[in-house]
C-alpha cells in the first residue's frame, strides 16, 4: 500500500509520511504521535505571552465548518488558527445556504473558490472529513474536529499531552475509560492512542448495553463492574451519556447508571492515590461524574481544554507543512521546482 491509496491513514500522509490532513489516528505510528505531543508543547508556551501569537500560518485561511455543537472543539481550533496568525472563517451553519437545501459538496466548492487553505470539519456523519479529503483541491489541509462515531482524533492527542504531562510517560500506566463506550468517538480514538503510544492497559467499563459488540478488538480489556474496574488505575476517564444518539432504551434509568456507573469520591478512592480524573466534556454533574470529584484535586478536565489549543495548533501547523511539502515533490516532479 502507498501513501497515496484512499483509506483514511494513507490519505492522511505524504509520501515521505508528513502529515497533510488529519482524519484518524488509525495508521499513525508512535513516532508521529510523540512528534504531534511534542509539537503542542513547543507550543504552550505561546500561551502564556503577552502577545499570543507565532507567524507559521500568516496569510493562511481556515475555514471552521462545524455541522454539530460544540464548546470546546470550536473554539480552540479558532484559537490554535489565531494563535498561528491565519485569517479564520467560522461558518455558521445554522445561517448558511445549508439550511436552504445547499450539499456538502457545493459548500465545499464554495469555500474552495474563496481560496481557503484548510477546513476543520466537525459533522454528525462517518467519514464526513475523509470523504471531504477525497474531493478537496490539492494543497487544502482537512481537520476532523470529531464524526459520527467513528473518530475525535485531536481530542485523544489533547488528552494524551494532559496524561504525559502528568504523569511522564505512558509505559506502565493502566488507563480506564467508563461509560458510553458504544457512541464515542472519543473512546475509539482514546484507545487507539493509548495503545500506540504504550500504556500497559486499556481498560472500559460499562454496561454491556454501552459498549460496541467488538470492543476488545480496538485493544483494551473490558469490565462490567466499576467497583473492580478501579482498582490500580493511574487514570480515569469518564465519558458523557450520548443520549441524543441512542436508539431506544440502553439503561433502566439515569439514577441507576449513577449508582453503578457514576465517578464519585468513594469510588474514586479505589484507585491509585495519584489517580487522575479525565472527561473531554460536556460534563454532566450527578449523570456520570460527581461535582466533588469534577472539580477536585485529582481532576484535569480543564487542563485538557487548555491543551487543546497547544494540540490543535500542532496538528494544524504540521498538516499545513504536509501540504507544502507535498506541492514542492509534485512540482520538482514536474521539473517546475
Ligand atoms: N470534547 C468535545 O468535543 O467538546 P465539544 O463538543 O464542546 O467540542
Amino acid at each position: 500500500m502507498t501513501a497515496n491509496d484512499a483509506s483514511p491513514h494513507h490519505l492522511q500522509l505524504t509520501r515521505d509520511g508528513q502529515l497533510r490532513h488529519f482524519l484518524t489516528l488509525d495508521g499513525l505510528d508512535r513516532a508521529l504521535l510523540t512528534d504531534i505531543l511534542d509539537t503542542a508543547d513547543s507550543f504552550i508556551e505561546v500561551g502564556e505571552r503577552s502577545i499570543k501569537k507565532v507567524p507559521l500560518l500568516r496569510g493562511r485561511t481556515v475555514v471552521n465548518l462545524f455541522f454539530e455543537s460544540s464548546t470546546r472543539t470550536r473554539s480552540t481550533f479558532e484559537l490554535a488558527a489565531k494563535r498561528l496568525s491565519a485569517d479564520v472563517l467560522n461558518l455558521d451553519i445554522s445561517t448558511s445556504a445549508t439550511s436552504k437545501g445547499e450539499s456538502l459538496s457545493d459548500t465545499l466548492l464554495n469555500l474552495e473558490a474563496m481560496a481557503s487553505d484548510m477546513f476543520v470539519v466537525r459533522h454528525s456523519q462517518s467519514g464526513a472529513p475523509h470523504f471531504i479529503a477525497e474531493s478537496v483541491t490539492p494543497g487544502v489541509a482537512i481537520i476532523n474536529a470529531g464524526d459520527g462515531r467513528h473518530a475525535h482524533p485531536t481530542q485523544a492527542m489533547l488528552d494524551m499531552l494532559t496524561i504525559r504531562q502528568h504523569k511522564g510517560q505512558f509505559e506502565g500506566l493502566k488507563v480506564a475509560i467508563v461509560g458510553d463506550v458504544l457512541h464515542s468517538r472519543v473512546a475509539r480514538s482514546q484507545i487507539r492512542a493509548l495503545n500506540v503510544l504504550g500504556a500497559e492497559e486499556v481498560r472500559v467499563i460499562a454496561p454491556g448495553t454501552l459498549l460496541p459488540n467488538d470492543v476488545e478488538s480496538l485493544g483494551c480489556k473490558v469490565e462490567y463492574d466499576m467497583t473492580r474496574g478501579m482498582s490500580d488505575l493511574d487514570v480515569v476517564i469518564m465519558l458523557r451519556l450520548q443520549k441524543e444518539r441512542m436508539e431506544g432504551a440502553l439503561l433502566p434509568s439515569e439514577r441507576e447508571f449513577y449508582r453503578l456507573y457514576g465517578l464519585n469520591q468513594e469510588k474514586l478512592a479505589l484507585a491509585h492515590p495519584e489517580c487522575i480524573v479525565m472527561h473531554p466534556g460536556p460534563i454532566n454533574r450527578g449523570v456520570e461524574i460527581e461535582s466533588a470529584v469534577a472539580d477536585g484535586p485529582q481532576s484535569v478536565i480543564l487542563n485538557q481544554v487548555t491543551n487543546g489549543i497547544a494540540i490543535r495548533m500542532a496538528v494544524m501547523s504540521m498538516a499545513m507543512g504536509g501540504q507544502v511539502a507535498e506541492r514542492q515533490h509534485k512540482l520538482s516532479e514536474r521539473g517546475q521546482a
